[in-house]
């Protein structure tokens, strides 16, 4: 497919669009053709001082805007969003190569995160608190300052609005650092947010490569809160560096998430919902996919058969195309992918479905089956991030408990049973932030969400982000005086 154009982007600076202060640029690509579709500015440590400072400049005014101003300013966002969901989505599908249907439920969700904090912008309060009668006590729950969100690649636009709407509703500013492979949604967003109302600094955009835009902002000295998505090694880095300056900092990092399925589960419901668990969405490209699937040894040769009909029959291709599999985001992310299907194949053999990279440019991987898998190997263990599933056979429910709690990781579990008391009992017992019980994906804007173990900590989403971007104030008068 022909690249259409390529279009030229500025960072979003003070509600500017300027160069980099190094004049530096970066192209992203179409990972279905591997061809350029954009020059990015890239910003480094200089650009991120401005878009700092600029931040920093705008806080006290929309700290003090009325909190039901800021809502009707983010439902503005929220409305813009949606009026250019079409060209949003086109646009995210050519920059982070997902389907279009896909690319267009993210953009949804962007909206649906604006809209959603819209309205917890004058719901954000404190409590009083009963002491003896000579005092007043009550707390408040303020915003944190000056917030930088440094966002992956996976769900570029859907986190613009996860990481930034329930700051900037709670009162924060925002700087923004979108991955390098995918910063034009973000560019984008910021833009139509500023045509909503949004004031100038509110929300500085400043794409740029990790250890250069990325680190300047996880340990600038004048960020008062820092929200990272992405892979646990850089996650601990960003934590570091954010440790330097005491800023609070919340980690979503990976998972290699465990979906159990028992011989008493509905076998199509449990069938659908694993397919859509690791080929469903963005290329298997999940933190929160459900790669590890243990099955109980009654089911579980016709439960596999199943699977591999079902993950044969899906289509790969371009995301303009909207199949069902896209392309994998970038080379790099394409070569780790490839190395798996080598480490799966010494591991565990022949790949019962896929194992193939089609012979064509762009970044393509077939949906993949590895059958027979011990938990112990690294297909089990190590977030592949792509289209690969490893199936674990289970005997009992005990079993099937330890092994999905033997990972390093945290993020969700998903249990398929008819038995709703071995349900809970399991949502009680896996150490994880979110089960899903007959489902997987369950859940959205208003469910909150992040992990356990080496997956992270802090949560986003629903009720418990606003937590996340405030810091609480205890006040205690003496009346009697
Ligand atoms: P990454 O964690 O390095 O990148 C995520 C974000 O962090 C990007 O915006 C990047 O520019 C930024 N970053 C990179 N180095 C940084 C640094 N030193 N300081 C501050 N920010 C920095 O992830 P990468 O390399 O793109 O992907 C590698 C693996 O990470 C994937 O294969 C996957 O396993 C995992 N990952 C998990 C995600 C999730 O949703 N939890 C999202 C993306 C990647
Ligand atoms: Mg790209």
């Amino acid at each position: 497919m022909a690249t259409e154009t390529i279009d030229q982007y500025e960072l979003l600076i003070d509600g500017e669009l300027v160069p980099a202060a190094s004049n530096d640029t970066l192209k992203t690509l179409n990972p279905a053709t591997e061809d350029p579709i954009g020059d990015v500015a890239a910003g480094d440590a200089e650009d991120i001082d401005r878009a700092v400072e600029s931040a920093s400049d705008a806080f006290p005014a929309w700290r003090d805007t009325p909190p039901q101003e800021r809502g009707r300013v983010l439902t503005a966002i929220a409305d813009a969003i949606r009026k250019n969901a079409d060209r949003l989505a086109r646009i995210e599908t050519q920059d982070n190569g997902k389907p279009l249907s896909q690319a267009t439920t993210d953009v949804e969700d962007c909206a649906r995160y604006f809209e959603y904090y819209a309205g917890i912008a004058d719901k954000i309060h404190g409590d009083s608190i009963p002491l003896t009668t000579e005092y007043v006590d009550y707390t408040l729950r303020e915003p944190l300052g000056v917030t930088g969100q440094i966002i992956p690649w996976n769900f570029p636009i859907s986190l613009v609005g996860r990481t930034i709407a329930p700051a900037l509703a709670a009162g924060n500013v925002a700087v923004a650092k979108p991955a390098e492979q995918t910063p034009l949604t973000a560019l984008e967003v910021g833009k139509l947010a500023l045509d909503a109302g949004l004031p100038p600094g509110v929300l500085n955009v400043v794409p740029g490569f990790g250890a250069e835009a990325g680190a300047a902002l996880a340990s600038h000295p004048a960020v008062n809160g820092v929200s990272f998505t992405g892979s646990v090694v850089t996650g601990q880095q960003v934590a570091k560096m954010a440790v330097d300056n005491v800023t609070p900092v919340h980690l979503e990092l990976g998972g290699k998430s465990p979906n159990v399925v028992f011989p008493d589960a509905d076998f199509e419901t449990a069938i659908d919902n694993t397919i859509t668990a690791i080929f469903g969405t963005a290329a298997g490209q999940v933190c929160s996919a459900g790669s590890r699937l243990l099955v109980h040894e009654e089911i579980h040769s016709e439960f596999v058969d199943a699977l591999t009909t079902r993950a044969t029959e899906l289509s790969v291709g371009p995301g303009m195309e909207d199949h069902d599999v896209g392309p994998l985001v970038s080379a790099d992310q394409y070569d780790k992918v490839r190395k798996y299907l080598d480490i799966g194949r010494d591991e565990a053999g022949e790949p019962v479905a896929g194992g193939e990279a089609p012979e064509r440019s762009g970044y393509f991987i077939e949906p993949t089956i590895f059958d027979h898998v011990d938990n112990d190997m690294r297909i089990a263990q190590e977030e592949i991030f792509g289209p690969v599933l490893s199936v674990i056979e289970f005997s009992d429910e005990q079993e099937a408990l330890e092994l999905a709690n033997d990972v390093d990781y945290g993020l969700v579990a998903g249990i398929f049973t008819s038995d709703v008391g071995r349900a809970h009992r399991f949502a009680r017992d896996v150490r994880a932030g979110q089960v899903y019980i007959n489902e997987w994906f369950a859940g959205g804007v208003e469910t909150p969400f992040g992990g356990y173990k080496q997956s992270g900590f802090g949560r986003e989403k629903g009720l418990e982000a606003i937590r996340s971007y405030t810091q609480l104030k205890n006040v205690c008068a003496n009346i009697d005086v």
